[in-house]
């Protein structure tokens, strides 16, 4: 099936637009909003704390824990409130997706809670978190060796397209949906999930788009957390 055009125009290699904000909820240790088109992710961090009950904690590093949950009002369609089968699963990933960038042995029997939550649904949630997330964690002052961003690429019709939204995730039979988490520095991969089919020279392909995708959120990211401190120095 020929996918000729995208319905809001952009070129096939284009992300929607992005925003980025740190420091939106006081309280937090850290905190962290990431907007990439309608998808709109926040994220909270708390910790290190001391972890209870004590039988979790583990004496050689911190346990970093994420909560991913999508607000009923995100979404179009009825959505239960409360946790699913699929929340469970993307919360997994993003802990997988972020934990080797976080110094998580120097803070032994503690946890680092991040809750993300999706307050705004179009296509791409899992990647907008993570990028909440880790910016959320940068936040809070925790060491880390890297930054992690994410995108999700895929297959629509017969193109090879980044940042997909709903409509293009629903294309025909359904598209594929490729979500890519990668370290800025060192461009490791941290997350790597494949729904549909493709051959390896389109993933291969994929793969690149969903690079030169991260190093643009990357920017965004770090001059969200740049703006932080200079609110501080100006003593907002
Ligand atoms: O959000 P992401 O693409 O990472 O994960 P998905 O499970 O592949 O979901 C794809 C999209 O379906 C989401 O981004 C939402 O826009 C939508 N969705 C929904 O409308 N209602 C749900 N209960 C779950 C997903």
């Amino acid at each position: 099936m020929v996918y000729s055009k995208r319905e809001d125009g952009r070129k096939f290699d284009e992300l929607r637009k992005i925003s980025a904000k740190v420091g939106i909820i006081k309280r937090a240790d850290g905190s962290a909003r990431f907007q990439i088109g309608d998808t709109i992710a926040i994220a909270a961090v708390y910790g290190p704390r001391e972890l209870h009950p004590k039988f979790l904690q583990d004496p050689e590093k911190a346990v970093l824990r994420c909560n991913y949950d999508m607000a009923s009002f995100s979404v179009t369609e009825r959505k239960k409130p409360g946790p699913s089968r699929r929340s469970t699963e993307i919360s997994l990933v993003t802990e997988k997706a972020l934990a080797s960038v976080v110094e998580l042995d120097l803070f032994p029997n503690t946890a680092i809670d991040v809750f993300i939550q999706i307050i705004q649904a179009n296509a791409g949630t899992r990647c907008a978190g993570i990028c909440a997330a880790a910016m959320a964690l940068a936040h809070a002052g925790i060491p880390m060796k890297d930054m992690v961003a994410a995108i999700s690429v895929g297959k629509v019709g017969d193109k090879i397209v980044i940042d997909l939204d709903k409509e293009e995730e629903d294309f025909e039979e359904g598209a594929t949906d490729i979500p890519v988490a990668l370290t800025a520095r060192n461009k490791e991969v941290t997350l790597l999930q494949l729904d549909g089919e493709v051959s390896k020279d389109e993933l291969m392909q994929a793969i690149k788009l969903a690079r030169k995708g991260c190093e643009e959120i990357h920017n965004v990211q770090i001059e969200a957390l740049k703006e932080i401190y200079k609110e501080d120095k100006n003593g907002q």
